[in-house]
């Protein structure tokens, strides 16, 4: 099945999957993956390490300028690196989990994100995912898939991808930390997480891999008349 060069957005709560669908959608239909949530965790990776957020997860209004200094790109095999460095298996630890969401409701740090998305965007025949693809990154793009799943489901799947990286994480934790990161994420004034209108839900609490990726198919097939 050959699709058009469209830009594919797929949005949702926190560990619903997301990645792993887009990813399964980039390789299916020979598109770029673009992972936002990943810029967001490697610049609170940063005001991490530049001591410009407290304990408390309070950003220092010096984190703006700094950003100036910030490198951020995607390798080949798709792993975000700051400068030479790779930095793939620290932006997806509990540290940065913890500290993302305040980090991401900061207007200018969405700003600074925003411009490198649509810079790494601009050839089109994407699928990127993450909390306002549809409704404020690419508010035009093609097709619009809102994802969720039970808090139980997205815990567990959480918890497991953790344990896989060899951290010792509590579950409790892991359900704290979805429920205050989409508690932030949807209460944000900028470009806050929530459905677009224009997007087709998808509950993947009980779906395997093949059926999501049959349903997008579908999705696909039905929107674009392709057969
Ligand atoms: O993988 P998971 O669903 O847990 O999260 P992620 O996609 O890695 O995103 C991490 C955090 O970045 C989210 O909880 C949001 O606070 C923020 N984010 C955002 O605000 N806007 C986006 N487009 C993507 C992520």
């Amino acid at each position: 099945m050959k699709i058009p060069d469209i830009i594919i957005a797929v949005d949702g709560y926190s560990s619903t999957g997301k990645s792993s669908l887009a990813k399964k959608i980039a390789r299916k239909f020979d598109f770029l993956y673009l992972d936002s949530g990943a810029l967001y965790r490697g610049v609170t990776l940063f005001a991490q390490e530049e001591m410009l957020i407290s304990r408390l997860g309070t950003v220092s209004p010096a984190l703006q300028e700094a950003l100036g200094r910030l490198e951020l790109h995607f390798d080949a095999e798709g792993r975000l690196c700051m400068g030479a460095r790779c930095i793939e298996q620290q932006i997806r630890s509990m540290e940065v989990s913890a500290q993302v969401s305040p980090v991401a409701a900061v207007p200018y740090v969405r700003a600074w994100v925003d411009e490198k998305l649509h810079e790494f965007g601009r050839r089109g025949r994407i699928v990127m995912d993450g909390r306002d693809i549809g409704t404020a990154v690419f508010p035009n793009a093609e097709l619009k898939i809102f994802m969720t799943a039970s808090e139980q489901v997205r815990a567990q799947r959480r918890y497991d991808e953790l344990v896989a990286k060899g951290e010792t994480p509590l579950l409790e934790e892991v359900v704290k930390n979805l429920r205050e990161r989409d508690y932030i994420d949807s209460h944000r004034e900028t470009a806050p997480l929530r459905q677009a209108a224009d997007a087709f839900v998808l509950d993947n609490s009980d779906m395997t891999f093949e059926e999501e990726l049959a349903w997008v198919q579908g999705l696909i097939q039905g929107k674009f008349g392709i057969q």
